[in-house]
């Protein structure tokens, strides 16, 4: 799709904000994890940016990996999803840390965490850099948040809207269409 340029309505949540939260996260999961090894799955495309400004952040030994699943055509709200690109590696034993950028209805990453488990993890946990819990489907353990964020589509920080915007630093709503 061409891109079509839309007006922003608000900046939602700074960079400042966001290193803040990076910060945070960093110092936190290098506590949980001290004396253990992470493998970090990264899933793409919008968690890019988030995996790269917290993998800097962790002082603990860190392997990283990607992984692109996207939701079977007319089945978006079963979650069931498709590995568009699976890991690199074998994952039995080790300590997973799977990096989001947002949990909406936490259809995807319910399936996600699930197949993972089937690989014999020593763990698994879920960081994602923005929530919406008011949105939720199923219940899942998120167990390390970056901000909560009320009920609205945004965009930048690796989050797009038709496969732009990602590369905004700041996290914003735009404005909708004027018809
Ligand atoms: P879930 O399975 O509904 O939790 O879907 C999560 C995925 O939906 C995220 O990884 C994003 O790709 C996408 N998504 C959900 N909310 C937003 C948003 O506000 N902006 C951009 N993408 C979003």
């Amino acid at each position: 799709m061409a891109f079509q340029e839309k007006t922003i309505d608000h900046t939602l949540v700074t960079r400042q904000m966001i290193q803040t939260f990076v910060e945070r996260l960093g110092k936190q999961i290098s506590e949980d994890y001290a004396g253990k090894e992470l493998y970090l799955i990264c899933v793409l495309k919008g968690s890019f940016m988030f995996m790269a400004d917290l993998i800097r952040e962790l002082e603990v030994p860190c392997e990283i990996d990607f992984m692109s699943v996207s939701s079977y055509e007319g089945e978006k709200s079963t979650g069931v999803v498709k590995i568009n690109k699976d890991l690199d590696r074998n994952i039995s034993g080790k300590h997973i840390l799977i990096v989001e950028d947002i949990v909406d209805t936490g259809l995807t990453l319910n399936h996600l965490t699930n197949l993972l488990s089937t690989r014999n993890p020593a763990s698994v946990r879920i960081v994602t850099a923005f929530d919406k819990p008011m949105r939720r489907k199923v219940e899942i353990d998120v167990h390390y948040v970056g901000m909560e964020i009320p009920n609205e589509f945004i965009v930048g920080y690796g989050l797009d809207l038709d496969g732009y915007y990602r590369n905004l630093p700041d996290v914003v709503v735009l404005a909708p269409d004027e018809d």
